[in-house]
This record gives C-alpha cells, sequence and structure tokens, in this order.
C-alpha cells in the first residue's frame, strides 16, 4: 500500500504525498496551535467502553491504522513495540493505543487477537467503534483515511490513512508526532523526556 501521508488542520491545509517541504511545514502547523487530541468513546477489544480519560494518568502512545493494512501499520507498531521493549520493559509507564479506521471490519474480537501480534507493544490497546464513534476520534487527532476500492483483489477495500503516531503526555496534552520515516531512536528520544 502506498504511503499516503495527509494531515488536515484546523484551517485546513491539506499535505499530499510525503515532500520534505510538506512535513516541515505540518510540523510547524502542529507544534504552532493547533489541538491535537481529544474526547472519544469507543470500544476495546474486550468489548468495554472506553474514552480518553481511560487512558490518562500515563503518556500514551498512539497510533490510527486498520488490522488488514498489509505494511504500514504493522511496522508502526512494531517500532513501537521497540520504543517499548528499550524504555518501558514492563509496559506500565506508557499506555499504548491502536485505534481503527476501518471499523466496519476491525470488531473488538479481531482487534483482540491482532494487538497480540508479534512485536506489538504489550498490553496495546485495540480499539473500534461505530462509524460515528470513528470518525469523532479522527477528527480530534486530525487523521485522514479514505475507503478505496480494489477491483482484483481478494479484501474488496484498502483504507489510506495517515501514517502518524502521536506522543501525548499524562494529561492526554500532545507533545509530538512521528511520520513512518521516523526512526526508533527518534521516537524513543521524545518519549525518554517524559519517561526516562
Ligand atoms: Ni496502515
Amino acid at each position: 500500500m502506498k504511503a499516503l501521508i495527509i494531515l488536515i488542520f484546523s484551517l485546513p491545509i491539506l499535505l499530499f504525498g510525503c515532500s520534505e517541504q510538506a512535513a516541515k511545514s505540518g510540523k510547524n502547523v502542529i507544534s504552532g496551535s493547533a489541538e491535537i487530541g481529544g474526547p472519544f468513546n469507543l470500544i476495546n477489544q474486550d468489548n468495554l467502553l472506553v474514552t480518553e480519560n481511560d487512558f490518562l494518568g500515563k503518556p500514551q502512545l498512539i497510533y490510527f491504522g486498520f488490522s488488514y493494512c498489509p505494511d504500514i501499520c504493522p511496522t508502526a507498531l512494531q517500532k513501537m513495540g521497540s520504543v517499548q521493549e528499550e524504555l518501558d520493559p514492563d509496559g506500565d509507564l506508557i499506555n499504548y493505543l491502536f485505534i481503527s479506521v476501518d471499523p466496519e471490519r476491525d470488531t473488538s474480537e479481531s482487534l483482540k487477537l491482532y494487538v497480540e501480534s508479534d512485536g506489538f507493544p504489550k498490553g496495546l490497546n485495540g480499539l473500534t467503534g461505530s462509524k460515528e464513534q470513528v470518525d469523532k476520534a479522527k477528527l480530534a487527532y486530525k487523521v485522514y483515511s479514505q475507503r478505496v476500492s480494489l477491483s482484483d483483489s481478494k479484501v474488496d477495500y484498502t483504507v489510506d490513512h495517515s501514517d502518524i503516531m502521536y506522543f501525548m503526555d499524562e494529561n492526554g496534552v500532545f507533545i509530538d508526532f512521528f511520520f513512518g520515516k521516523n526512526t526508533i531512536q527518534e521516537i524513543g528520544e521524545a518519549v525518554r523526556k517524559l519517561v526516562g
């Protein structure tokens, strides 16, 4: 799947593709005044209702994606797993969240299996919900996703989506974000400032 990086900001500014220019201006916008994060109501992998409040008290690493994603999402979640291994080996310092942008296929039952994939963070929370619930969470985090039909494939559609990992503090306040090109070391460096 093509890595399609699109951020929608309040202005709104759309950043298509992955140019350095776009990435840089995106960073400026985010570290400026854009509000990232906010209230959500979702269902976790144990089919329990959760809100943003359930994850406060610890910093959070948050990634939006979908379990059918062949490469982008697993790569990001494995990076998250590596950061955990390095900085949070017991998995109790940070809350790890994967929020589905494909609620139609990502049921809590299927996410229960998915979050236990090799290399993903231990204790990864897999969140999904109704389309409306997911849309609200996406809006709060300025996440883009778009369903794309596939005619000659076993699966009938894929989902293009932002490839961004968010780092929030223990109060749910946005601290930093990472693109797919950011290394484990770069993510670790930012996370270490809060949990080191
Ligand atoms: Ni993906």
